[in-house]
C-alpha cells in the first residue's frame, strides 16, 4: 500500500530523531511492501522565524492531505522568558489541535525493565504499571471563552466549557481503549466543584448502559493524582479533561522513568498526529545525542492507529526492545557505551 506521511520536525531536537523515525519506517516499508511518502513542513518558532504563523497555512494543507502526522517537538528558549511576546511557538500547537480537530491526546504509560531504577518511586510500586490516560485536547479551559483582562489590567480570567457532544466523543474514545485492554474505565473530574465536571459525569453516567462489560469509576483530579504515585498499577484506562489530563498525564509518565521513550498519539476528526512525549531539549540540539526512541515508538502508534498496520508496529516495538537488550541506546540511559541518535536510528532500521 501507498501512506502518505506528513512530517512536521519542528524545534530543537525535533528534526534529529524525526529523522531516525523516518528511517525506520522506510525498513519498515521495505520489509511489508509498502510505500510511505514523507513531505515536510513547518510548525513551531522556526515556523515563526520564517513565516511570522507557528502553524503556517501550508502546514496545515499537508497535514489535511496526509494519512498522518509525525510531528518532532515544538519550542525554543528565546521565547519562554518573554512573557510579552506576542507570537509563541505554542499557539501553533494549539492552532494544530483546533484546525486539525485532535480532540483526544492518547498516552501510554508503560515501564520499561532496563529504566525502572530511574523511576522516583519504589520499584515495587511501579514495576508492571501499565495504564493509558486519554485527555480531552480540544476544549475547556484552553480554548473557552471570554479570556483575557479588565480594562484596569488588574483581572484576569479564562473559562471552561464543555459540551455534552464534546464529552461523549472523548468518553466513546476511553471506553473503546478499555475494551481493548483489561475492561476498567476510571473518569477523573471535580464534580464536588465545577459545573463542567458536573456535566461530563452526567453524560458519562447516561452512557454507561452501553457498555456493559467496562467497569467505571469516577474519580476527583486531586485524589487521582495521589492515587497515580500510591497505586499507578491499579490504573487501566483514564479519561479527562484537558487541563487535569496536561497535568496527570505529566505525572503520570515520569513515574515510569522513561520519560524520553514515551510516545503519545493525538487522534483527530480529520488525521491523526503522533509525537514524543517530551519536549524540544534545546541544550542537546543538533550534538546528536538525544534520545530517538520515544519518537520511533510514537511512528509505531502512528502505523497502529492511523493505518491499521498492526503487525508492522509490533515490529517496531520488538527492534526497540532488541535494541536495550543489546545496550544500542543513548547516553542518557546507560551507564555504560553511550551510541548517537543516529547510530541508534540506523540500527533500528537494520535490524526491524
Ligand atoms: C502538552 C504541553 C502543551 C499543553 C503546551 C506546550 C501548550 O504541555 O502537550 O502537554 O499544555 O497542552
Ligand atoms: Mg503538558
Amino acid at each position: 500500500m501507498n501512506y502518505n506521511i506528513a512530517l512536521l520536525p519542528g524545534d530543537g531536537i525535533g528534526p534529529e530523531i524525526v529523522e531516525q523515525a523516518v528511517k525506520v519506517l522506510k525498513a519498515v516499508g521495505k520489509k511489508f511492501n509498502h510505500t510511505f511518502e514523507f513531505k515536510e513542513a513547518l510548525v513551531g518558532a522556526c515556523a515563526i522565524d520564517e513565516t511570522g504563523n507557528p502553524f503556517p497555512e501550508e502546514t496545515f494543507k499537508l497535514c489535511m492531505d496526509s494519512d498522518a502526522v509525525l510531528f518532532g517537538a515544538i519550542g525554543d528558549p528565546k521565547y519562554d522568558n518573554d512573557p510579552k511576546a506576542t507570537v509563541r511557538p505554542e499557539q501553533g500547537l494549539l492552532a494544530m489541535r483546533k484546525k486539525l480537530g485532535l480532540y483526544a491526546n492518547i498516552r501510554p504509560v508503560s515501564t520499561f525493565k532496563s529504566l525502572i531504577h530511574k523511576s522516583p518511586l519504589r520499584q515495587d510500586l511501579v514495576e508492571g504499571a501499565d495504564f493509558v490516560v486519554i485527555r480531552e485536547l480540544t476544549g475547556g479551559i484552553y480554548f473557552g471563552e471570554p479570556r483575557g483582562r479588565t480594562e484596569d489590567q488588574n483581572k484576569a480570567y479564562d473559562t471552561c466549557t464543555y459540551t455534552r457532544e464534546e464529552i461523549q466523543r472523548i468518553t466513546k474514545l476511553g471506553f473503546e481503549y478499555a475494551a481493548k485492554r483489561d475492561k476498567r474505565l476510571t473518569v477523573v473530574d471535580k464534580a464536588n466543584i465545577l459545573a463542567t465536571s458536573r456535566l461530563w459525569r452526567e453524560t458519562v453516567q447516561d452512557m454507561v448502559p452501553d457498555y456493559k462489560d467496562i467497569e467505571v469509576d469516577y474519580m476527583f483530579v486531586d485524589n487521582a493524582a495521589m492515587q497515580i504515585i500510591q497505586w499507578p498499577k491499579k490504573f487501566d484506562v483514564m479519561v479527562t479533561e484537558n487541563m487535569f489530563g496536561d497535568i496527570l498525564s505529566d505525572e503520570a509518565s515520569v513515574i515510569t522513568g522513561s520519560l524520553g521513550l514515551l510516545p503519545s498519539a493525538s487522534v483527530g476528526i480529520h488525521t491523526s498526529v503522533f509525537e514524543p512525549i517530551h519536549g524540544s531539549y534545546p541544550q542537546a540540539t543538533g550534538k546528536d545525542i538525544a534520545n530517538p526512541i520515544a519518537t520511533v515508538l510514537s511512528a509505531a502508534m502512528l502505523l497502529e492507529v492511523s493505518l491499521d498496520l498492526t503487525e508492522e508496529a509490533r515490529a517496531i516495538r520488538d527492534v526497540v526492545d532488541k535494541s536495550m537488550e543489546a545496550g544500542i541506546v543513548t547516553e542518557d540511559i546507560t551507564d555504560g557505551q553511550a551510541y548517537k541518535t543516529s547510530e541508534v536510528g540506523t540500527w533500528l532500521a537494520e535490524n526491524i
